[in-house]
């Protein structure tokens, strides 16, 4: 995945970028694998819809504009046709639209599942299991950050449907190697459906190369949005035969049809979609989407690594263990380190005004574009004064 020569040339700004975002006035925020700060961008996009409304009042025309603005900026994001991506609001909506077309009476009827899954995903399979679904999960290793190929291996089969899996693990930042997994689906007669959400916006993605069949996202993370706009990138939409039981207005071939006599879905991913679209959502996710894109994805992921390195480096220093890879190449934007009390922890820190956040008694430290060295430092005084809490 080669850099443009565009983007080559202009090294971002990136001190600029930062005062876009005024929360760094009064915190530390190194939280964007929960949710992206808010920028001056996003906050004058939702001044513009509230300004449409007291003008115009109902302005769908611009509306539905919006909403394909934001289409075709994902689409241009993982590498995809417009006619490809569905706008949902949630991963959560994106899976159940898209297990809703799967029959599981016909022959192949299980789904591969990880240890690494965010529930979501993995709770709307196995609520399909009455369906007819048979579920099957790859299980980490021992650290929790790791799944071998072996047992991707000797789980699918030709009885395998789709293979759900998570490109980075929200727990600790453990990323899958999607290619050979891909692979040996592909080899077997499987389709792949990867949650790209903690990696979308922290690093290229390309569904082309990746190879899979379906990819789900949301844009509240590093996509520096907000919540209630989902995505889901459909392989080849046009010429699937793959139609949802969920359906809606939004979702055919015709949105002013208003045909009550027949369900016509939509020849393109939009078969994935159902009712009115989250419109103020849409004006958040597109200036998000702009103000990411215009830095560069490339940019961004060396700009996280270099961060996330040097987050590394010093927690190794103190002696305090890293979940999974110590090398930031091999995770998402995320480093994980296991604490005795990580909610404790967190809560002292933001007493500190340093916004992290826990799971699985890690702390999940996870910087982006606009954090710099300061945020580290601010941070590490504070862990160091901290420390009983990380054992
Ligand atoms: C990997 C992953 N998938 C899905 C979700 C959330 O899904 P939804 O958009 O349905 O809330 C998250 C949120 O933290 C996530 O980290």
């Amino acid at each position: 995945m080669t850099q443009s020569a565009d983007e080559a040339a202009r090294a971002p700004d990136f001190a600029g970028l930062r005062a876009r975002f005024p929360i760094f006035e009064r915190r530390t925020y190194i939280n964007s694998c929960s949710y992206g700060a808010l920028s001056l961008d996003v906050q004058n996009a939702i001044g513009a819809y509230l300004q449409s409304r007291h003008e115009k009042g109902s302005d769908w025309n611009a509306w539905i504009g919006k909403a394909e603005s934001v289409r075709a900026l994902l689409a241009e994001l993982v590498n995809c046709d417009a006619d490809e991506m569905a706008l949902t609001g949630s991963v959560s909506e994106s899976v159940n639209n898209l297990a809703s077309a799967f029959d599981f009476s016909a022959g192949r009827n299980e789904v591969v599942l990880t240890d690494l899954d965010f529930p979501t995903t993995s709770q709307i399979w196995l609520a399909r299991e009455r369906a007819g679904a048979r579920i099957r999960r790859a299980r980490a290793d021992e650290s929790g950050a790791a799944i071998a190929l072996a047992k991707f291996d000797r789980l699918i089969s030709d009885k395998t449907l789709i293979v759900s899996i998570p490109l980075v693990c929200y727990r600790n930042g453990a990323m899958l190697d999607v290619g050979p997994i891909v692979e040996l689906a592909r080899s077997r007669g499987a389709m792949v459906l990867l949650d790209a959400y903690q990696a979308a916006g922290s690093m290229r993605l390309d569904v082309r190369a990746l190879g899979v069949d379906f990819l789900v996202g949301g844009t509240l993370k590093y996509l520096i949005g907000g919540a209630g706009v989902g995505y889901c990138y459909v392989r080849a939409a046009t010429k699937t035969d793959l139609t949802p039981v969920n359906s809606g207005w939004f979702a055919q071939e015709d949105v002013h049809a208003m045909d009550i006599y027949n369900n016509r879905p939509s020849h393109s991913a939009r078969r994935f979609e159902s009712g009115t679209p989250n419109v103020p959502g849409m004006y958040v996710a597109e200036a998000g989407l702009k103000l990411l894109m215009s830095v560069g994805l490339d940019h961004v992921r060396a700009r996280i690594l270099s961060l996330n390195a040097e987050i590394a480096r010093r927690a190794i220093r103190h002696g305090w263990r890293i979940v999974g890879s110590a090398d930031p190449a091999l995770r998402g934007a995320m480093t994980a380190i296991k604490c005795a009390d990580a909610p404790a922890l967190v809560a002292r820190l933001d007493a500190r005004a340093i916004t992290t956040s826990d799971r699985d008694g890690n702390l999940r430290i996870s910087p982006h574009f606009y954090n710099d060295l300061s945020d580290i430092d601010r941070l590490f005084d504070a862990l160091e004064s901290e420390r009983a809490l990380i054992g």
